[in-house]
């Protein structure tokens, strides 16, 4: 698997940093705030994970299935509910924990269901992200990294489904996807 990778663009050490120093922003602006992490799956796993542990303060977490890449290069276009979130978020304050905000079209759709659903505050807490990818409107409060225009794998990223355990972040060699298209 880590030879298909042909350079990492983010470590794990890097990405540790990331989560710890938002982890505390976290715990300062949501102090007595109680708020619902809500984990993006499946890409946003490893994130979550990492970002919860940093916060110290009272905080739920939950899950919701969306896809829209269906494993591949580019997005759809067509989001696509797989597994809905088991709490309610009404009057909320709720942070969508992302692994990556691309085109925007994921986390506008995510935002307009928690919105119909009447969350009291939206944020949004991303490990990259890719300002070039923007179809729609769609903004992150928290952010590691800003992507430059790279298809990324790792640390959740996955390429058809594989290399989400990698423990740090990079770009695939070309060779894998060409021959298989
Ligand atoms: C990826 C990624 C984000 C979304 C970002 O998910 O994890 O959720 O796409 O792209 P966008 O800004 O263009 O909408 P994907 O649909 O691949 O599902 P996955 O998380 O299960 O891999
Ligand atoms: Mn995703
Ligand atoms: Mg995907």
């Amino acid at each position: 698997m880590n030879n298909d990778i042909e350079k990492t663009l983010y470590s794990a050490e890097e990405i540790k940093a990331a989560a710890h120093r938002l982890g505390m922003q976290l715990t300062e602006d949501y102090r007595d705030k109680r708020p619902i992490l809500i984990s993006v799956l499946k890409g946003a796993i490893l994130w979550t994970v990492d970002v919860m542990k940093e916060m110290d303060i009272m905080a739920e977490v939950d899950f919701i299935d969306v896809s829209s890449y269906h494993g591949g290069l580019a997005s759809t276009g067509e989001i696509q509910l797989i597994h809905d979130l088991s709490a309610d978020v009404a009057g909320r304050n709720v942070i969508i924990m992302e692994d990556i905000i691309d085109t925007g079209r994921t986390l506008k759709f995510l935002i307009d269901l928690l919105n119909e659903r009447h969350a009291k505050d939206i944020k949004v807490c991303t490990l990259l992200d890719k300002p070039e990818g923007r179809v729609v409107e769609a903004k992150a409060d928290y952010v590691g990294f800003q992507l430059p225009k790279e298809f990324v794998v790792g640390y959740g990223l996955d390429y058809k489904e594989f290399y989400r355990n990698l423990p740090y972040v990079g770009v695939l060699k070309p060779e894998v996807y060409e021959n298989d298209n």
